[in-house]
């Protein structure tokens, strides 16, 4: 038997231990965002430890200020490139929870897909290239390069721990290529290598009028209303063409290729089919930019939720004291996010009326990433991907943002291979996340073979 054929064979036989154990993690409610939910984050990172040492990958958890880094790596290959494998085992806060149809922390099976947060961000992705690192291990046989992993806790959040930590493991994490599957595929059935990932600034804003909720018939008319100035702002942010109003905010903003333009032209992509899935009676955006460009190339600006005032049943005429709202920016390669606070915080300086005082508050950011698309490292991630999947992978870019990306490859001087198996529509942060079973298992197999076409085999 071939190496591959003994491979497959196993994985064949190994289909259901492997769903077992994704399941076993899917049941860890290791929500990052959630404080009350430390021990948790602690069982997770035990759990993804244990699986490397139970292959006998030499493994260490690393703690630090915040969930801690699993780093395990196998034995190192003479003349053979180095393999960083990125993931997180970190997940969203699962709410709002009455919209699930199973609980979001009791994996279930259903039509073909894992239904649990974190299915396909990024536990069932991250998962495959451990799964992948055990068979070759288990069926006896040596890796053809070295491959390492870095699994963190907290990229749900900013990767505050890694970030802090990277200059003194940069010895450590040094390799050739980081592999990362936190994406997307293009299309059910269309695998793709993504080349290029937006960048995030995320922030608070608090809006501070009067020293206590005032009654709105007593006060209204006479006091600058919170919410009102905070409306204000977010919708001076962005006009409706979709152009952002920060002073300087597209000076690094590097634009399109024409060959880039038309490659995404001739993807067969449907407004009208994509619109529909969205449930929306139009999509919107900025002029001039198709969809496509608008989601993976250009920036925008975005509130997550609104803050502050009268939430509860019935009415109540309060004018609030304050009002806040989360906002980020999607940024794109050469935008800078510290950069983009100052902007911001220009911006709301001239502003701001008269009656209140707005605080900006940093929450976390990180550039964004366009990868070569000619690297050494490609063709090999290619036929991988193909073999895995019976299907060519295509290129694409995505809109969304792994915020340490960046900063892992200046720090590493590395290239990246960034290659997805979830879909667009498998509801990564939404209820009812779900990871395709046979997109887990072929991600396994594709995995399985990047080690062999990985290696340098001139
Ligand atoms: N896996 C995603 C990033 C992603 C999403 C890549 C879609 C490609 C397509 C990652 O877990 C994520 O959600 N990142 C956050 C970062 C933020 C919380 C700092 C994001 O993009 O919002
Ligand atoms: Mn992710
Ligand atoms: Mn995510």
């Amino acid at each position: 038997m071939s190496k591959f054929e003994q491979l497959d064979a196993y994985l064949v036989e190994h289909q259901h231990a492997h769903l077992e154990l994704l399941f076993e993690l899917l049941r860890i409610p290791s929500v990052s965002a959630d404080s009350s939910k430390k021990s948790e984050m602690g069982r997770a990172a035990a759990w993804v430890a244990d699986q490397f040492r139970s292959a006998g990958l030499k493994t260490e958890l690393i703690p630090g200020d915040g969930p801690a880094l699993i780093y395990a790596e196998t034995e190192p290959v003479e003349g053979q490139p180095v393999v960083l494998v990125y993931g997180h085992y970190d997940v969203q806060p699962a709410d709002p929870l009455e919209l699930w149809d199973t609980p979001p922390f009791e994996p279930a099976l259903r039509d073909g897909n894992i239904y649990a947060r974190g299915s396909t961000d990024d536990k069932g992705q991250m998962l495959t290239h451990v799964l992948s690192v055990l068979a070759w291990k288990n069926c006896g046989m040596k890796l053809p390069v070295q491959v390492k992993f870095l699994i963190e806790g907290q990229e749900e959040q900013g990767s505050e721990v890694l970030e802090a930590k990277l200059p003194e493991l940069a010895k450590k994490l040094a390799c050739d290529v980081i592999v990362i599957s936190d994406s997307s595929q293009y299309a059910k059935g269309q695998p793709a290598i993504t080349y290029g990932l937006r960048g995030i600034a995320y922030f608070e804003l608090r809006v501070h009028g009067p020293k206590m909720d005032l009654h709105s018939g007593s006060f209204g008319g006479a006091v600058t209303n919170p919410g009102l100035a905070l409306a204000r702002i977010l919708t001076e942010i962005k006009t409706p063409d979709g152009r952002i109003q920060l002073p300087g905010f597209y000076d690094n903003v590097v634009e399109l290729e024409a060959s880039e333009r038309a490659m995404w032209d001739s993807m067969g992509f449907s407004d009208t089919k994509f619109a529909e899935a969205l449930g929306v009676d139009a999509l919107t955006g900025e002029t001039g930019y198709s969809t496509l460009e608008r989601r993976w190339a250009r920036p925008t600006f975005d509130v997550h939720g609104l803050l502050g005032g009268y939430q509860g049943e019935g009415g109540k005429t309060v004018i609030p004291s304050w009002n806040g709202a989360k906002i980020s920016f999607r940024l794109v390669p050469n935008q800078d996010p510290a950069t983009v606070g100052r902007q911001l915080r220009e911006f709301i300086a001239s502003h701001t009326p008269p009656g209140v005082r707005v605080e900006v508050i940093d929450l976390h950011g990180g550039r964004g990433v366009v990868v070569d698309p000619n690297s050494k490292f490609m063709k090999g991630a290619v036929r991988a991907v193909e073999e895995g999947f019976g299907v060519q992978p295509v290129l694409i870019r995505e809109g969304g943002s792994i915020p340490i990306v960046a900063q892992m490859v200046d720090a590493l001087d590395c290239d990246v291979l960034l290659i997805g198996w979830g879909l667009d529509d498998d509801g990564a942060h939404s209820p009812n996340e779900k990871f395709c079973l046979n997109d887990f298992y072929r991600g396994i197999r594709s995995s399985s073979r990047l080690w062999e076409h990985l290696a340098d085999r001139r």
